[in-house]
């Protein structure tokens, strides 16, 4: 299998982090460089949290992390659209205000590695620009306005890539508002132009990362591995499921999705991914009730151009047994 060379963009995060962890473990995938946006946090704790990652895996020589956007594209100009970042954090029947998100990665040391001066745009452009055609996938895994804001700088870098792999969006499933995931209704512009920028587009969706949870069972095998990498990642599971647990409970109520290391791990093995079909798919940019929502069509007569491969489902187990060999060296 021909490894994959990729650009991931990041808002650290739990999943995040488990994301960076499987991209940078994996034999399959060469992780050239990591973007962050804001999303989850603000973008200087974005940006911490990957670099105390990019620092416990004592990859910063190599891999470079380059900050991008601190902010949507425009969505904030629409007065009363966002709840800010603490319209993240939500209580069942008025009880605590929890997140379902890693706020500062804790169990981590602050980061001794810096970020690059130059910004994600300008990365972004300069490195697809001057790469092969073809050379990079990009792995976006936070809301998309680095990547849309450089496919406004240089619209031409949309044919330079092999193919853009994102976590976002939901047909029949949703968590930041009844109509929107998080990653697409935090910049909802941006989405629709990455979506409709001609590149080859795989999306991830809440349809598929929700069928790919890991449960605490797992999180107890993930400690025995006994490596720094792996009890990173089962300290943000284990963090997760303690958030899904009270906030949105999956079908097994000990077990939360790692949403962004499905997207990553898709990359390494396709057949992680179940039920994908080429399918129409918009973003709401209203800014009402469904703003932020996928509009996504699967009906082979579309009015306009089918435009991504949108995976309705997840292999739980097959993605679990990769996360573990991922972990042990073994993939
Ligand atoms: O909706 C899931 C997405 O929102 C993930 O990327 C997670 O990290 C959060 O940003
Ligand atoms: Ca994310």
């Amino acid at each position: 299998m021909a490894i994959e060379k990729i650009i991931l963009d990041v808002d650290t995060g739990s999943d995040d982090a488990v994301a960076i962890i499987c991209a940078a473990l994996s034999s399959k995938i060469e992780l050239h460089s990591i973007c962050t946006v804001w999303g989850n946090r603000p973008l200087s704790q974005t940006t911490e949290n990957t670099l105390r990652v990019v620092d416990m895996l004592g990859i910063g020589e190599s891999v470079k992390v380059y900050p991008g956007c601190e902010t949507s594209m425009v969505s904030t100009l629409l007065q009363n659209r966002r709840g800010g970042y603490d319209g993240q954090r939500k209580s069942v029947n008025g009880g605590e205000k929890v997140s379902m998100h890693q706020e500062t990665i804790d169990e981590l040391p602050p980061s001794h590695t810096k970020a690059q001066e130059k910004r994600a745009v300008m990365h972004y452009v300069e490195t697809l620009m001057n790469g092969a055609d073809g050379e990079f996938t990009l792995v976006p895994v936070g809301p998309l306005t680095n990547i849309a804001m450089a496919l406004r700088v240089e619209p031409r870098i949309a044919k330079k890539v092999k193919q853009i792999v994102l976590m976002g969006g939901g047909c029949r499933r949703t968590n930041s508002t009844a109509a929107a995931e998080f990653n697409i209704w935090g910049d909802p512009e941006a989405a629709q132009i990455v979506m409709n920028c001609g590149a080859k587009i795989t999306v991830v969706p809440l349809d598929a990362t929700h069928n790919a949870c890991i449960n605490s069972d797992e999180v107890e095998e993930l400690y025995k591995l006994g490596t720094p990498a792996a009890t990173c990642v089962a300290d943000m599971v284990k963090h997760r499921i303690a958030a899904y647990s009270y906030l949105q409970p999956m079908a097994r109520l000990d077990s939360a999705p790692i949403h962004d290391a499905l997207a990553v791990c898709s990359l390494i093995d396709p057949a992680v991914l179940k039920d994908v079909r080429l399918v129409r798919c918009d973003v709401d940019i209203s800014g009402g009730i469904a703003d932020g929502q996928t509009i996504v069509d699967p009906r082979a007569y579309t009015d306009l151009p089918k435009n991504v491969d949108f995976a309705f489902d997840a292999d739980r187990d097959r993605f679990s047994a990769l996360l573990f060999s991922i972990l042990r060296g073994e993939n």
